[in-house]
């Protein structure tokens, strides 16, 4: 995608937003770490059916929390990867911040703020890495408002 805006969602989270769910960290297909250098931890499919049955297939920025650290921001794909040409649904979290450990087991919880952009297919690798990057940095603009800032502290993540 060329030109990618900074800031991307409306000033104030807006229905059906900020969308809560949570559960524990699964295996996915383990390319996220190795192949794009941007680990995801994925959601099983009972919450991907469930809580996040009714949002479209796309990328989505908010906050996420694994028990036991502070909440940080995160970007999320909700879909097929048709990168990867996967054949169920998928949700994998991206949280900003270098961990030094795996966190399979853990519990992960969510609040989902505002889709980005739909998925789609690309041509090469570096290209979906390059946009999956402009995504990070568009959520991070966007949490800093202060209307996002506030469900960072919502009693949810207690
Ligand atoms: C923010 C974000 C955006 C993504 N956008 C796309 C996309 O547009 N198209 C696509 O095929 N995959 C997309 N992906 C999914 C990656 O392909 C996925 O993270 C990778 O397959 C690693 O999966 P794994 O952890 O199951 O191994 C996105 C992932 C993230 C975290």
């Amino acid at each position: 995608m060329a030109g990618r805006e900074l800031i991307v969602g409306p000033e104030t989270p807006e229905k059906p937003y900020p969308i809560l769910a949570e559960g524990e960290v699964v295996r996915g297909f383990g390319r996220g770490g190795k192949q794009l250098g941007i680990p995801t931890a994925n959601l099983p499919e009972s919450v991907v059916e469930s809580a996040l049955s009714e949002i479209p297939i796309g990328v989505y920025y908010g906050w996420a929390k694994v028990a036991g650290d502070s909440v940080r921001p995160m970007v999320m794909s909700l879909g097929w990867n048709p990168y990867f040409k996967n054949e169920k649904r998928s949700g994998e979290v991206h949280i900003m911040h270098k961990y030094d450990e795996d966190f399979y087991g853990s519990h992960l919880k969510i609040a989902i703020l505002a889709y980005i952009r739909p998925e789609k297919d690309y041509d090469s690798l570096d290209k979906l890495i390059e946009d999956i990057h402009a995504d990070i940095r568009a959520a991070e603009h966007s949490l800093k408002r202060e209307a996002h800032e506030r469900v960072r502290h919502d009693a949810f993540f207690d």
